[in-house]
């Protein structure tokens, strides 16, 4: 997916707002692209002293941002356009008409996600109550205070967006429309809800692959676990699934390899809060703890639920410096 966002002379809300999304989306593992243009731009121009200073509180670094003027080429080669006003918006229509539908104001645009989402005040239309805070003023000649001000609406609003194409992305995949992969493993303790699971994924259109058990015959979890989470790690697997009989055993050990973050959700509300905090990439579920309604609900919820970045990802960020910490620790010892 590629996003745009227009804004007047390129140096200020255009190429912040674009910054921020790019980290947001790197931070969610998003593949989109985003750039910039302003519709009054000087080509070449660079970002403005104190749009530098705004933007990096975010951790944006405009320092090497060049101006570019809006053309009809960048409008037709975006999938997104989003302006700060809703004047440059009837510019950007104005010059490409066939665009309608992929133009709006960037916060015209996260009200139309808060609607969606169902947390959001309702959109209301020109003239309403509303309508003269779409608007993000430009700040070029303001003090530092007033960059710092637009900044921060910037960022609230990329934010919106970003948690909007995370969870679009995660119930694309339980649809079929984009590819999620699943490895799939249990012991004999959990191998009626992994048979069970293949018949949801199955119905769901989300790809799968069975690591076993094959069969209630009596085996070691630790085997399971550590086929999925090493393919897991590898990329090879989106998400994994391990079921034994307290989804405890499959925790612990599928935690070993690094890399993973498996987590043991027997509620729905964990399993939802598991991906948006700890962007958890493998689920453990006990099969002699739950039923088969709830198991389902976990499992459909954890893998449509997107990891939200922003604060968490620091602090799975902190978790990756503890495995490199001790990744190897005692390899060599003999
Ligand atoms: C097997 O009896 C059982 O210990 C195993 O399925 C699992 O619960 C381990 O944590």
């Amino acid at each position: 997916m590629k996003v745009l966002f227009v804004c007047t002379g390129n140096t200020c809300r255009s190429p912040m707002a674009a910054g921020m999304l790019e980290r947001a989306a790197r931070q969610r593992r998003l593949e989109i692209t985003v750039s910039s243009a302003g519709v009054g731009a000087w080509e070449g121009a660079p970002a403005t002293a104190e749009a530098v200073i705004a933007a990096a509180d975010y951790g944006v670094d405009l320092k090497r941002h060049r101006a570019r003027r809006l053309t009809a080429a960048l409008v037709e080669g975006a999938d997104l356009v989003l302006t700060m006003t809703r004047r440059q918006k009837e510019d950007v229509l104005a010059l490409v008409p066939g665009a309608r539908g992929k133009v709006y104001a960037l916060k015209e645009y996260v009200a139309r996600i808060e609607a969606e989402l169902g947390g959001g005040q309702e959109e209301r239309g020109p003239g309403g109550s509303k309508s003269e805070t779409i608007d993000i003023p430009d700040p070029i000649g303001c003090s530092l205070a007033v960059y710092r001000s637009c900044a921060g609406e910037l960022h609230a609003a990329t934010e919106t967006l970003a948690a909007f194409l995370a969870r679009k992305r995660a119930s694309a995949g339980m649809k079929g429309e984009e590819t999620m992969r699943v490895a799939l493993g249990a012991d004999h303790g959990g191998f009626h809800l992994k048979e069970a699971i293949k018949e949801w994924l199955t119905e769901w259109g989300i790809e799968y692959q069975d690591f076993g058990t094959h069969s209630a015959a009596s085996v070691d979890y630790p085997d399971y676990a550590l086929a999925v989470a090493e393919r897991v790690a590898a990329g090879e697997f989106d998400r994994g699934i391990l079921v034994c009989g307290t989804g405890i055993g499959m925790c612990i050990a599928a935690n070993k390899v690094p890399g993973i973050r498996a987590a043991l959700c027997h509620d729905v509300f964990s399993a939802r809060a598991t991906r948006e905090h700890n962007d958890s990439n493998v689920l453990t579920l006990g099969e002699r703890v739950i039923g088969q309604g709830l198991a389902r609900e976990i499992v459909q919820v954890w893998l449509q639920t997107g990891f939200v970045g922003d604060r968490h990802a620091r602090r799975v960020e902190k978790i990756r410096t503890i495995e490199e910490r001790y990744r190897g620790a005692g390899a060599g010892e003999a």
